[in-house]
């Protein structure tokens, strides 16, 4: 008969007979570096915003799964995630993000391609024999956008951008395309991303982690729903409480990293970034309805005060989770069945995208 630590963590678990991931899947560097194929170059990654890539020329360089990427607006209009990386030897075509660019120039020695990444020219090119200019094309990424956010997928069998987010739009009490960026704010952790991850998929740590944050959220009636491939925690606001006044605080998680906390008027993401295996950086960014920010400076530096703090306590409370992995003492744990589905939802796909890379399928 099998123990639970013979039985392989990959193997599906239903979720009221569910465990956690093991200990060794937030400390083993040799799995960190896999995850980048097996979770983050077969995802949809959160990277811009619509507004910084409006006009032609205008470009963001980021980078996805170790991949260096260019996104830009061409001229005719077409939004593009070029590879950021030369086929002459690898150089960058930009370093840094922008507008106004007209042609891409490689800062290495000059090859120049068009904004559809093309090769069109380069210093002496002509002396090098047989190099087809027109079969000399960046690779490309796929770059779509939805509610004003630019996701990016390496993989061309990645599933539709439109599967990772279905459903979400009816939930919204208004589009979110128009939100306005007011700021970005990025929290190194020292804990594995899927820590972070975990954490921010339950409320039940909620009144005894972050009582600032209790106190504005009714916990009772906290509740998850899961679909395929994201899952939602959603709680009413009271009115009375809340900076926002009456609604719904809704919080998706989306399929690997991305988080969207979405209040009356306000959206916040979180990007996790894995920068080790026992270390992630979590970007912020606050976008807000057109004239809020005008009109309830005072509320919406009251919600960024509380933000902050419960981040803090977020980070922290990860933090020891992680040394605690790292000690050895851990076996994994129960999962809980009503207040932890969000992180049972998680750790099944993340569960399934270690099985798809161990059989190299999906
Ligand atoms: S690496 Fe780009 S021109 Fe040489
Ligand atoms: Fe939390």
């Amino acid at each position: 008969m099998s123990t639970l630590s013979t039985i392989d963590w990959r193997t599906p678990q239903t979720l009221v007979q569910a465990h956690g991931l093991p200990a060794t899947c937030y400390t083993d560097a040799g799995l960190a570096a896999q995850e980048r194929a097996a979770v983050f170059a077969r995802s949809w990654q959160f990277v811009a915003h619509a507004a910084q890539l409006s006009q032609p020329g205008d470009h963001v360089v980021t980078e996805v799964a170790g991949t260096p990427l260019l996104l830009l607006r061409d001229d005719s209009g077409v939004l593009r995630a070029l590879h950021n990386v030369c086929r002459h030897r690898g150089g960058p075509l930009a370093i840094a993000s922008g507008s106004g660019l007209r042609q891409l120039r490689c800062q290495y020695h000059g090859w120049t391609y068009d904004l559809q990444g093309c090769l069109r020219s380069g210093p002496e090119l002509d002396a090098i024999e047989g190099l087809d200019r027109a079969q000399t094309r960046l690779p490309q990424a796929r770059a779509e956008i939805w509610q004003g956010l630019v996701f990016v997928a390496l993989d061309p069998a990645t599933p539709a951008l439109s599967e990772l987010v279905a459903g979400i739009d009816g939930r919204l009490a208004e589009p979110l395309d128009d939100y306005v960026f007011q700021r970005r704010i990025s929290y190194p952790a020292a804990c594995n991303w899927k820590a972070y991850v975990d954490n921010y998929l339950e409320g039940y740590h909620v009144p005894h982690i972050h009582p600032e944050l209790n106190r504005l959220l009714d916990y009772r009636s906290y509740r998850t729903e899961c679909e395929p491939w994201h899952s939602l925690q959603w709680s009413p606001l009271d009115n009375d409480a809340s900076f926002y006044g009456s609604g719904t605080a809704l919080y998706y998680f989306l399929w690997p990293n991305t988080m969207l906390n979405i209040l009356p008027g306000r959206l916040q993401t979180n990007r996790i970034v894995p920068t080790g295996v026992d270390s992630c950086r979590i970007d912020f960014e606050y976008y807000y309805r057109p004239g809020l920010l005008e009109a309830h400076a005072d509320r919406i530096t009251q919600d960024q005060e509380l933000a902050e703090i419960t981040q803090q306590q977020d980070v922290d409370i990860c933090e020891r989770v992680q040394r605690a992995f790292a000690s050895g003492s851990y076996t994994v744990g129960r999962v809980h069945p009503t207040r932890e589905q969000g992180v049972h939802h998680f750790q099944e796909l993340y569960r399934a995208a270690s099985r798809a890379a161990e059989t190299g399928k999906g």
